[in-house]
């Protein structure tokens, strides 16, 4: 295991930022991954997986652990269902593509979610109508200070909207190295109740869809909605959608008839907050090389160079006016890297 030294992070970060590493390993085992943590004499360590939730805003003056673990292995299985187990540094994408392939069911509405499969449970990834959660049995994570390995049960995870201990009491504490699921062999509980979804598979003709139909669907909504990192910058959703109170979305409604909403609970709304940032005249809109995406407001994009630290203005712009319009504070999805 070789600890590089000045590495530029530009290609690690889906947002595309030019910001480097003062030390750099890449960790290809567990054995690499506990060595790398007992590395004395350098700064403090950072985690890196797929890079595709974060904005770095700065040099990082850190040693970062570049996750590239490998492997999927079926641990157990009936007739019904299969449990396979995924190491963290597997591609979300692609490991949905292998499961989709052996029709295996249940994370058909995630497709083309970038990122890699260990990080997918710290925010409880989630798409038309489906979590992760939904089909996550255990994760196995090792614990930076002892290096010890432990498995976490779906209850001691806590999901909630794009949330989980990991990003709450287990912040900073845990590097998750496998993520186990449960996936159905028949009977697919399929999920197109989602209205894009519907639209897709009618637009195909397709009322029985398969699993692979609705993957395809799900595949040719995003493409038509979310910019590719590959070709535009971007950490896909920057925010995450308000939660108000019933309270406040009875006045909100009024004065807003046609905003869209979800209803969370006899308490809680939630509201799109891409329709709140394109209301406020940011959709499609350029400040220098940081932007707001021109199909789906709730994307910041990097048109080639922007720093992170030009995204971030441009979001704390986007928080006040939404604020200031709608007396709505959203918050970013995304690691905020400082
Ligand atoms: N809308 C606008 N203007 C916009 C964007 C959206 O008016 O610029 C309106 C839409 O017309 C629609 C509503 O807002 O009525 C919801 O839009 P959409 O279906 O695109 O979903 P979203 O709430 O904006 C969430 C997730 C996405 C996920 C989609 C589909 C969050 C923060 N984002 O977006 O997740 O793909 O639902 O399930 O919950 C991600 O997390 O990176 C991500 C892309």
């Amino acid at each position: 295991m070789e600890v590089n030294k000045d590495i530029s992070l530009k290609t690690y970060n889906t947002f595309g930022i030019d910001a480097k590493a003062k030390f750099f390993v890449e960790v290809n085992s567990l054995n690499d991954l506990k060595s790398a943590l007992q590395l004395k004499g350098y700064p403090e360590k950072f985690i890196l997986s797929g890079g595709s939730n974060m904005l770095i805003t700065n040099d990082l003056n850190a040693l970062v652990l570049h996750i590239n673990l490998k492997g999927k292995e079926v641990v157990s299985e009936n007739d019904d269902t299969v449990r396979l187990k995924v190491l963290a540094g597997e591609n979300w994408h692609q490991m949905v593509l292998y499961t989709l392939e052996r029709n295996y069911g249940g994370l058909e509405n995630m497709s083309l979610i970038p990122g890699n499969t260990g990080t997918a449970p710290i925010q409880n990834i989630g798409a038309y109508g489906v979590e992760l959660k939904d089909t996550f049995v255990s994760c196995e994570a090792m614990h930076i200070e002892t290096q010890t390995l432990k498995t976490f049960s779906k209850e001691e995870c806590r999901f909630g909207y794009r949330d989980s201990f990991f990003k709450n009491e287990g912040k900073g504490r845990y590097v998750i190295v496998s993520v186990t699921f449960e996936l159905t062999k028949r009977n697919h509980k399929k999920n197109t109740s989602y209205g894009a979804i519907e639209a897709e598979l009618e637009k195909k003709g397709i009322t029985d869809p398969t699993i692979k139909d609705i993957s395809n669907a799900v595949i040719a909504i995003r493409q038509s909605k979310l910019p590719d990192p590959k070709v535009l910058g971007n950490s896909g959703s920057f925010f995450k959608n308000p939660v108000i109170s019933a309270e406040a979305y009875r006045k909100f409604s009024q004065q807003h008839p046609d905003a869209p909403s979800y209803k969370v609970s006899e308490e809680a709304y939630k509201i799109p907050a891409g329709w709140l940032i394109e209301q406020c005249g940011f959709k499609g809109k350029k400040f220098g090389d940081a932007g707001v995406h021109k199909n789906q407001a709730l994307v910041l994009v990097n048109y080639g160079n922007a720093s992170g630290d030009e995204i971030l203005n441009l979001a704390y712009k986007i928080i006040e006016e939404v604020d200031h319009r709608f007396g709505i504070r959203i918050s970013p999805e995304v690691n905020i890297i400082k």
